[in-house]
């Protein structure tokens, strides 16, 4: 089984569970980029992304290095933004069709997971979802530790 897992970042939280689940499943990794990059002023981006997700927007995104046709397996990974999906990532759902395929969402939050699960389920409607994982993240994102990682990438195993 070929597995890839996706994901958007914008301060690395996602980011690090991503490429800790792609190394517990030795899966190849990809990062979402925006044709416009977010400003690196975190309040600045609390600001726009409150707007995005109000409206659905979906920002352009920079084309992708390969063929998720390839891959039977594919890991999904947001941050949460005012209670849902950051919008790279409705971006990435909405102009993809993952019917048939095995697909396994988290998020990252910092306590207010909102429906970003629920919402990303129904992007992916013709999909076998085989799990789904909320990662709750202080500031000190190590304290997810690899166990809790690796113990759901095993549950998507089976
Ligand atoms: C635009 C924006 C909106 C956010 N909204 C929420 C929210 O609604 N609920 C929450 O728990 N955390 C919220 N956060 C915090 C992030 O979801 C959290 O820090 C996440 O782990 C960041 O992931 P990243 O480092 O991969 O970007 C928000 C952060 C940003 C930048």
């Amino acid at each position: 089984m070929k597995t890839l897992v996706v994901y958007y970042s914008y301060s690395g939280n996602t980011k690090y569970i991503a490429e800790q689940i792609a190394q517990c499943l030795n899966a190849d990794i990809i990062s979402l980029e925006p044709v416009i990059p977010y400003s690196s002023d975190y309040d600045t981006v609390v600001a726009q992304g409150q707007e995005e997700v109000g409206r659905n927007y979906m920002p352009e995104l920079k084309p992708i290095s390969l063929d998720i046709a390839n891959y039977d397996r594919i890991i999904i990974g947001t941050p949460t933004w005012w209670y849902k999906m950051a919008s790279p990532v409705l971006t990435f759902l909405s102009q993809n069709d993952f019917s048939n395929k095995n697909i396994a969402l988290f998020m990252t939050n910092a306590g207010w997971p909102g429906t970003v699960i629920k919402d990303m389920k129904e992007l992916c409607n013709n999909a076998n979802i085989i799990g789904t994982k909320e990662f709750e993240v202080s500031s000190d994102i190590s304290k997810i530790t690899k166990d809790e990682i690796r113990a759901w990438t095993d549950s998507l195993k089976q």
